[in-house]
């Protein structure tokens, strides 16, 4: 069998887009309380595994984000695994209109002002670490300062934009 790639110089962005969308990840929800309001920022690009000593998580953020710019400054950020009570919210939480984000969504605030949705499989409480710009995203390393695991909640996995469980 032979395989022909096509050079990243003809590339359609629908093809890059399709390709992307093939790697199946989970969602997190990174929020926290700015000025006594709710700020949250919906994200597929979160991974772990990049150290465990300091423990450091990963995501990649639009430059064009309007959220991340407020989040970013904050001394403590909550990371909540997205679980499958959350499906028929993360549209919710990543619309434009702001105001609605939160609407009907069970939310607990930490002392340091980190934000969590209950029932996710895995929260973290973060503080951002660096930042690298990576084209039109920046690279954000984040410092786990906490977590909590809840073995009975399972994550949900986004699959060529879809929403799906792990199992049936
Ligand atoms: C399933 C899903 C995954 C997303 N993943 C990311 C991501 O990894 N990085 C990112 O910057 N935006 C991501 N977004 C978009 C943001 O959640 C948000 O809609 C966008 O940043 C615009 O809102 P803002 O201006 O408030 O930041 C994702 C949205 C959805 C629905």
């Amino acid at each position: 069998m032979s395989t022909t790639l096509t050079p990243a110089s003809d590339l359609d962005p629908a093809d890059l887009r399709t390709a992307f969308g093939a790697f199946p990840t989970g969602i997190v929800a990174l929020a926290a309380v700015s000025d006594a309001a709710p700020i949250v920022l919906v994200a597929s690009s979160f991974a772990v595994g990049v150290s465990q000593e300091p423990p450091l998580v990963m995501f990649a953020v639009q430059r064009t984000s309007t959220t991340w710019p407020t989040l970013r400054e904050l001394p403590a950020l909550g990371v909540s695994v997205l679980g499958e009570t959350h499906t028929d919210v993360i549209r919710q939480l990543s619309a434009k209109d702001k105001s609605q984000r939160f609407a009907g969504v069970s939310t607990t605030v930490l002392p340091s002002g980190a934000l969590l949705l209950d029932d996710a499989p895995v929260h973290f409480e973060c503080a951002v670490e660096s930042s690298h710009v990576a084209g039109d995203h920046d690279i954000v390393v984040l410092r786990v300062t906490g977590l909590a695991n809840d073995h009975s909640k399972q994550p949900i996995v986004f699959h060529r934009s879809s929403f799906a469980r792990l199992s049936a």
